[in-house]
C-alpha cells in the first residue's frame, strides 16, 4: 500500500504586507465599456507599467507588421476583434470535454462559445460536423490519422519536397514513424501526378490518402483523389490548411463532401488565431475503421479529446468563433477573390521579369519561384528581401539539392496584401520592388550575400510608403492617420 501523502504545515513566517487591492472593475456595459474591454485595457496598462521590457517587444511587433509587406503564403492578419477574443478572460476556464459534457464545473459560458464556434465552422464550410478544439492543424492531422490508421498502417500523401506537409508522413514527423508513408510527387510541369497517385494506391493499398499541400500553387482535384481512394477502400483526408479561405468562399473547389475528413489551420487564410479545425460533410455518419464501426463524426470527437488533447484553449475557440463569423460575410469573399487575382498578377509580373514560376502560374494564393535559376538560393532571396521589409519564405522545390534551411525556391503569397486592399496594380509594384532587390543582390555563397545599400534604402522607403497607403486592418503604431478600424476583408 502506498503511504498516505504527508501534509506539511508551513511554519509561521513574518506577515507579508498585503498587496494593494485592485480597483473594482466598472459594471459591465455594452461596447467598449464592457467588463471584457475594461479587462483588456487594464491588462495592457498593467503590462506597460510592470513589464515594460516585454510590452516594448509587443509594441514593436505591431509596428513591424504595419510597416512590412507580408508575403508569407501561410499567413493572414487577424484583426483586432479576433485578437481581443483570443485574449479574453474565458482563457481562465479549465474544461475538458465538449459542451454539455465537461469534466469540470464553470463552463457554461464556454459551452455557449464553443457551440457558436462549431455552428459557424459548419456554416462557413457547409459541413455537417466540426471540431474546433485542435490546437493546430498539425495536432488535428495527428488526431485524424490516429483515428483512421493503426500503428504501422499505410498512408499515401504528397512528398515533402514536392510541396507536402511534415504531418503527411514525413520522416521528420512522428507521422513518419508511426505509419508507413508512401509518397506521390509531381509531373515534369510541377502538377500533381494523379496517374502516379492511382498507381501507388493500387500497389500499396493505403488506408488513408491525404490530399493537401503546403507549397502547391494549383487547384487540388478532390473528386479525382476521392475516386482513387475509393478504388482501394481508403479514407480520403483533405488538408486545406493553406486554401481554407478560398474553399470557404468558393474560390477553390470544396472537399467537404468529397473527403471523409477535412482538416485546416485557422490562421493561414482565415484571419483567425493559431489553431485547427476538423470538418466532415456528407460522410459524417460513415463508419470508421474500428471494430464497432463508429461513425466518423463520433470517432473524430474522441480522436481530439481524450485521445490526443486535454483541455481546449477557450479563448482561442472564442477567437475562432469570431474569425468564422467574418469568413461567412460577403467582404471575406471579396478579399479571397482579390487574393487570387493578386497572385495571378504577381506571377505574371515576375514571369515577365524573367523568373521561373513553378507550374507556369498559379490558381490560388501562392507563387513559387525557382531561385537557383537566378543563381541564388531561397534563403539568400528571403534574407535580402527581408532587409527591405518584404517577407517571403525559402522553400524546397522538386529535385532540390539544397538543405531545407537553404532551399532552392521562394514561396510568395498574397493573403495579407489583399487584406490590405492591394489589387493587381499594386502587385506589379510589389513584383518590381522584389526584382529591384534581387537584381541588386550579389551572391557570395549559399547563405551569404550583399545588397546594394542605395537600392536597399530606396526599396525600404517605397515599401513603407505602400504600407502607409494600404494599412493593415489594424494600423496602430504608424500614426493616427494610418489607424484603420476595418475588419480583415472589409475594404473601403
Ligand atoms: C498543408 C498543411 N497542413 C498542416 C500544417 C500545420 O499547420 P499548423 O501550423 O496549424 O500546425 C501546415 C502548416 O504549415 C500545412 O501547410
Amino acid at each position: 500500500m502506498l503511504d498516505a501523502p504527508r501534509v506539511s504545515i508551513p511554519s509561521p513566517s513574518p506577515p507579508v504586507p498585503a498587496a494593494p487591492a485592485p480597483a473594482p472593475l466598472p459594471a459591465p456595459q455594452n461596447g467598449s465599456g464592457s467588463a471584457q474591454a475594461v479587462l483588456l485595457r487594464r491588462g495592457m496598462e498593467l503590462l506597460n507599467g510592470t513589464d515594460p521590457e516585454l510590452a516594448l517587444f509587443l509594441d514593436r511587433e505591431v509596428e513591424r507588421q504595419a510597416m512590412t509587406l507580408a508575403m508569407v503564403a501561410s499567413a493572414s492578419a487577424a484583426g483586432p476583434a479576433v485578437l481581443a477574443a483570443g485574449g479574453a478572460a474565458l482563457s481562465n476556464v479549465t474544461a475538458e470535454g465538449y459542451p454539455g459534457a465537461r469534466y469540470h464545473p464553470g463552463a457554461e459560458r464556454f459551452d455557449a462559445v464553443e457551440r457558436l464556434a462549431v455552428d459557424r465552422a459548419k456554416r462557413a464550410f457547409g459541413a455537417r460536423y466540426a471540431n474546433v478544439q485542435p490546437h493546430s492543424c498539425s495536432s488535428a492531422n495527428q488526431a485524424v490519422l490516429a483515428a483512421l490508421l493503426p500503428p504501422g498502417g499505410v498512408l499515401l500523401a504528397l512528398d515533402l519536397d514536392s510541396g507536402g506537409h511534415l504531418t503527411h508522413g514525413s520522416a521528420a514527423s512522428v507521422t513518419g514513424h508511426h505509419y508507413r508513408a508512401v509518397h506521390y510527387g509531381l509531373d515534369d510541369q510541377g502538377f500533381i501526378d494523379y496517374d502516379q497517385v492511382a498507381e501507388l494506391a493500387l500497389a500499396h493499398r493505403p488506408k488513408v490518402l491525404i490530399a493537401g499541400a503546403s507549397a502547391y500553387p494549383r487547384i487540388l482535384d478532390f473528386a479525382r483523389f476521392r475516386a482513387i481512394a475509393d478504388s482501394v477502400g481508403a479514407y480520403l483526408v483533405a488538408d486545406i490548411s493553406h486554401i481554407a479561405g478560398l474553399v470557404a468562399s468558393g474560390e477553390h473547389p470544396s472537399p467537404i463532401d468529397l473527403a471523409h475528413v477535412t482538416t485546416t489551420s485557422t490562421y493561414k487564410q482565415l484571419g483567425g488565431p493559431r489553431g485547427g479545425l476538423i470538418l466532415i460533410g456528407e460522410e459524417h455518419l460513415t463508419p470508421g475503421p474500428d471494430a464497432r464501426r463508429t461513425p466518423l463524426s463520433r470517432l473524430m470527437q474522441r480522436a481530439v479529446f481524450p485521445q490526443s488533447q486535454g483541455t481546449p484553449s477557450p479563448a482561442s475557440v472564442a477567437a475562432k468563433a469570431h474569425a468564422l463569423k467574418l469568413v461567412a460575410e460577403p467582404a471575406f469573399g471579396d478579399t479571397m477573390r482579390l487574393v487570387r487575382a493578386d497572385a495571378a498578377a504577381l506571377s505574371d509580373a515576375l514571369g515577365e521579369a524573367g523568373y521561373r514560376v513553378l507550374t507556369g502560374g498559379t490558381e490560388n494564393h501562392m507563387v513559387l519561384l525557382d531561385m537557383l535559376d537566378r543563381g541564388m538560393t531561397g534563403v539568400v532571396a528571403e534574407r535580402a528581401l527581408e532587409e527591405c521589409g518584404i517577407l517571403t519564405n525559402r522553400n524546397r522545390i522538386p529535385k532540390d539539392t539544397k538543405a531545407p534551411l537553404v532551399a532552392s525556391g521562394l514561396r510568395l503569397g498574397t493573403n495579407v496584401l489583399a487584406q490590405r486592399g492591394m489589387g493587381p496594380d499594386q502587385m506589379r509594384v510589389c513584383a518590381a520592388l522584389l526584382h529591384d532587390v534581387l537584381s541588386a543582390t550579389t551572391v557570395l555563397g549559399d547563405t551569404e550575400f550583399r545588397t546594394d545599400p542605395v537600392v536597399r534604402d530606396r526599396v525600404t522607403a517605397e515599401v513603407a510608403a505602400l504600407c502607409r497607403t494600404h494599412p493593415l486592418p489594424f494600423g496602430a503604431g504608424v500614426g493616427a492617420a494610418d489607424v484603420s478600424d476595418r475588419e480583415p476583408g472589409e475594404r473601403s
